[in-house]
């Protein structure tokens, strides 16, 4: 309480910026705060299952890394990101036909680090961002540093609704649209072929770029490959992506995929925060890719998420009463649920908690604050009995409150 007034105090006696003052501290951070109580069924977070991380490899990898480069894997480095694992990167792009070299590649501290690198360097208070909705959370905190406005468009099974997009851009002049086109974190969405090329076409017409964020297209378990939007659209598309999801979150290395000159800039953008992306870092992942673990790494999690992801659908159908809907993701490590429209997930769950089961509601990530009646459900992080039992859980509550 002390440590509070004092800090109230501190706040107002020194003139932090009122803009920063004023922002919210994700909902998410809180809710996984709660949800970690020992005890709780929680479907809250968006981690992946720590079982699967390849600790023994990563000793082994890491040690290799301190006998193979010794103090330069410890030094300062160059801020794109060491070339190596540009290099590596840029091949592992050229594979999925998007034409790459190590200088499109900017290495970054996570996805997330990319987003707001982009975010500062495009955005003056008040410009617009179109993006789904709803949408990635983190994104949204990121570009509200800088003060973003949204043109949000709505999704059905097959992504964003392209009339919207048009009217969307045409209306607000977003400087960029921003989107998740594999498995979207919150729906578990993928958008389609057809829908991305329209996506590309209409964004080419308006000369307005396409930031297509991608932690979690190369976790899919079901279905066919969708073409990657950047090797349909080439330099219209930033694309980004991350060892998070694949690897270890820990380890913090994401990338950007872009046009060199954009990379030029965004480097100077990246080198203000933080000089460079942790060089050991760099050379662990570097490895782990060059030694052919990373795709093994990728092979082990997919069965293990599918298990999850059916584990659950299959709960949802025993359960959950009439009138509830939910998507049925191909991969990724989230679906997406919605009540019928009377209902808020959000006064739910406190209930929810008191039956220790946790679950994210989907309000905060609709840009406009919307969606009362939805939420995410991510099936990557509890065990298997604990996916069915904390479902009947929710089954029941939801029931009661239909
Ligand atoms: C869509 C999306 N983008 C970015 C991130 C952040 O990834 P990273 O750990 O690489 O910063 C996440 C993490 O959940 C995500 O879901």
């Amino acid at each position: 309480m002390l440590i509070e007034q004092e800090d109230k105090v501190r706040t107002e006696l020194w003139r932090v910026s009122q803009h920063m003052l004023e922002l919210k501290s994700s909902i998410i951070r809180e809710i996984l705060k709660i949800s970690s109580q020992p005890g709780v069924i929680s479907f809250a977070g968006g981690l992946p299952a720590p079982e699967l991380f390849p600790v023994e490899e990563l000793k082994e990898v890491a040690a290799h890394v301190l006998d193979t480069y010794g103090p330069n894997c410890l030094q300062y480095s160059v801020s794109r990101g060491i070339v190596p694992l540009r290099e590596e990167l840029a091949q592992r792009a050229e594979k999925i036909g998007i034409p790459t070299t190590p200088n499109n590649i900017l290495i970054c501290s996570g996805a997330q680090q990319a987003i707001e690198v982009i975010g500062r360097t495009f955005l003056e208070p008040g410009d617009y961002i179109l993006t789904e909705n709803p949408t990635y959370v983190g994104a949204l905190q990121a570009f509200n540093c800088y003060q973003a406005r949204y043109a949000p468009v709505e999704m059905d099974e097959e992504g964003m609704i392209m009339d919207q997009v048009a009217e969307q851009i045409e209306r607000y002049k977003p400087k960029l649209v921003y989107t998740v086109t594999n498995f979207q974190n919150p729906t578990g969405i993928t958008m389609s072929l057809k829908r991305r090329e329209q996506l590309v076409e209409i964004c080419s017409n308006f000369n307005t770029p396409i930031v297509d964020d991608n932690p979690y297209g190369q976790i899919r378990f079901d279905g066919e490959e969708v073409r990657d939007i950047k090797a349909i659209g080439g330099d219209q598309v930033i694309s980004l992506s991350t060892f998070s999801k694949t690897l270890a979150p820990g380890l913090r290395i994401g990338w950007m995929n872009g046009a060199e000159d954009m990379i030029a800039i965004f480097e100077k953008v990246k080198q203000s925060t933080d000089l460079h992306t942790s060089t050991f870092s760099q050379f662990i992942c570097y490895e782990f890719v060059h030694q052919g673990k990373l795709d093994r790494q990728i092979e082990r999690i997919k069965p293990d998420y599918r298990r999850k992801r059916d584990t659950m659908l299959q709960a949802m159908r025993d359960v959950f009463p009439e009138g509830i809907k939910w998507t049925e993701p191909e991969g990724g490590l989230f679906l997406w649920v919605e009540l019928p429209k009377h209902m808020s997930a959000k006064d739910l769950l406190p209930k929810a908690i008191d039956l220790k089961v946790a679950y994210v509601y989907g309000q905060p990530f609709f840009p406009k604050g919307d969606g009362e009646n939805t939420l995410r459900l991510n099936f990557s992080n509890a065990t298997l009995e604990g996916i069915v039992e904390g479902i009947t859980r929710l089954g029941k509550l939801f029931a009661e409150n239909m």
